[in-house]
């Protein structure tokens, strides 16, 4: 049984010592003579201490001292990751030291684990994390600590399969989130297909999903394959998830539970394998509790949640967004906006942004548009903003940025509502333009009368065209 013994620990993948107190090794096995010597040759005789040894930050580590500390101390065991350099390899490994009694003189027991290995696989994962954080950071700005819970949550799911729903006012980024899940999924080089559940009637919405063959209604010319055939293998975003009609929830609950779709107008059965992530502005429990939205379904969808705060809830991530925004206009519009002056963005972060983030995009764009110099002052600013921004908590707001002075504020308003808005002929149509020649809501935008519009449209020859 010894023998059988001695030959078991001589082939352990696992280097054993025996020493005596002074640390002159007694036995040591193949591996450990392996790990300490590069070479199977014995090491009987010589002393733990005569290796080098380093700790992991790679300062030169008395072995000797800590095990003998360890023993005054009247431990009987320790265990450290140290680092064990030969003139050939540099290992990282695991070590135990235990007092052992009755085998001959030996008194300490140590076992050696060559761990490099893993701590390539730690250093590789960590490294995999680092790129899908650096993906994120690029893609959606702000340091705001729920930003940041947000990104761990997107990198922990996106490696599975399970359904994820996206809570969050309009504007705020839901999309950017799904489309970030499925970039960081194994389903990355299949398609992410979106659909937006509010803008089509029931039996639209369900033929843009299931498909449908041809003759199934009338203008079904031919066959149409839906969305979730199209996700096969990738994932599909169902936006305002919230609107589907009760009919379609009990369908959309059957594809989720049998992973089959039959087109509008068959009877044959296709398989899919499609995630799901659903997104919505509705507060769903209400929704449930209303008889809305089916319970089972809600479920079924929202495996993980993630949810998306407000911009008003993050108004220190204002300063970045704006930046961003600002570069990315610069590309757009071939200009080269260097800023914003401090007093405009105090306005904005006083601002309480009911469309989020979409609506602080459309707000720096417009003050491309009507920014004459080169830094975004408050006379770019649209006069809703203003006028909102000052009513609001422009004056009071304690934990942004101090307020401004009310008179500051007021300036341009009245400025343009007097109607002296100072405004080019191109930039006054660019606006017009954006807001699709809608003259109402231009003169809304540009804080003047519909007459005063018309006005200057006439001035500047600009006719709607047809
Ligand atoms: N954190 C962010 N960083 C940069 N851009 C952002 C960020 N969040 C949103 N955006 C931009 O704002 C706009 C609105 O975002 P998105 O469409 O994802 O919002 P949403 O929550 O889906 O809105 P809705 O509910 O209205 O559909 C997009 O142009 C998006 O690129
Ligand atoms: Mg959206």
């Amino acid at each position: 049984m010894i023998n059988n013994l001695n030959l078991l620990v001589e082939q352990m993948k696992i280097g054993v010592i025996l020493t005596d107190r002074q640390l002159r090794i007694e036995y040591a096995n193949k591996f450990a003579s392996t790990l300490l010597t590069d070479s199977e040759i014995a090491i009987d005789g010589s002393n733990l201490s005569d290796f080098q040894v380093l700790s992991s930050n790679h300062v030169i580590f008395e072995l000797s001292d800590c095990i003998q500390a360890q023993i005054a101390s009247g431990k009987n065991n320790f265990h450290k990751t140290l680092i064990i350099k030969t003139e050939k390899t540099e290992r990282i490994v695991y070590f135990t030291g235990q007092m052992v009694n009755g085998v001959s003189d030996a008194l300490l027991l140590f076992t050696v684990a060559d761990i490099s290995g893993e701590m390539e696989c730690i250093a590789e994962s960590q490294s995999i994390f680092e790129d899908k954080h650096n993906y994120l950071v690029n893609k959606i700005i702000g340091h705001h600590e729920t930003i940041r819970q947000i990104f761990r949550k997107i990198i922990q799911v996106a490696d599975t399969g399970v359904n994820v729903m996206i809570l969050g006012e309009s504007g705020t980024g839901k999309e950017l989130v799904a489309e970030a899940i499925h970039e960081l999924s194994p389903r990355v080089r299949k398609p992410l297909v979106k659909v937006n559940c509010s803008a089509l009637s029931e039996s639209l919405l369900e033929s843009e999903l299931f498909g449908h063959v041809k003759g199934a209604f009338t203008g079904a010319y031919r066959d149409k394959a839906g969305k979730f055939e199209l996700a096969n293998g990738g994932t599909i975003f169902l936006d305002e998830i919230g609107e589907i009609s009760l009919g379609l929830q009990v369908k959309l609950l059957r594809v989720i539970q049998e992973k089959t779709i039959e087109r509008v107008g068959d009877s044959k059965s296709i398989k899919v394998d499609m995630r799901i992530v659903a997104a919505t502005n509705k507060n769903l429990k209400e929704l449930i509790r209303k008889g809305l939205f089916r319970e089972d379904l809600y479920y079924r969808l929202n495996v993980f949640s993630i949810e998306v705060p407000a911009l008003r809830n993050r108004a220190n991530d204002i300063p970045d967004l704006v930046k961003y925004f600002i570069e990315k206009f610069n590309k757009n519009h071939s200009r080269s906006i260097k800023g914003i002056n401090r007093q405009a963005l105090r306005i904005l972060m006083n601002y309480s942004w009911p469309g989020n983030i979409r609506e602080l995009q459309n707000m720096v764009e417009y003050a491309f548009v009507i920014a004459i110099g080169n830094i975004i002052s408050k006379e770019d600013l649209p006069a809703d903003i203003m006028i909102v921004a000052n009513m609001e908590k422009a004056l009071n707001d304690q934990h942004l940025l101090a307020p401004l002075d009310q008179k500051e504020l007021l300036n341009p308003i009245s400025r343009n509502t007097s109607g002296r808005l100072k405004i080019t002929k191109d930039q006054l149509e660019a606006m017009l333009a954006k807001n699709q020649w809608n003259q109402s809501q231009t003169a809304k935008v540009l804080g003047i009368s519909r007459v005063s519009l018309w006005k200057k449209m006439k001035t500047f020859e600009l006719e709607i065209p047809d």
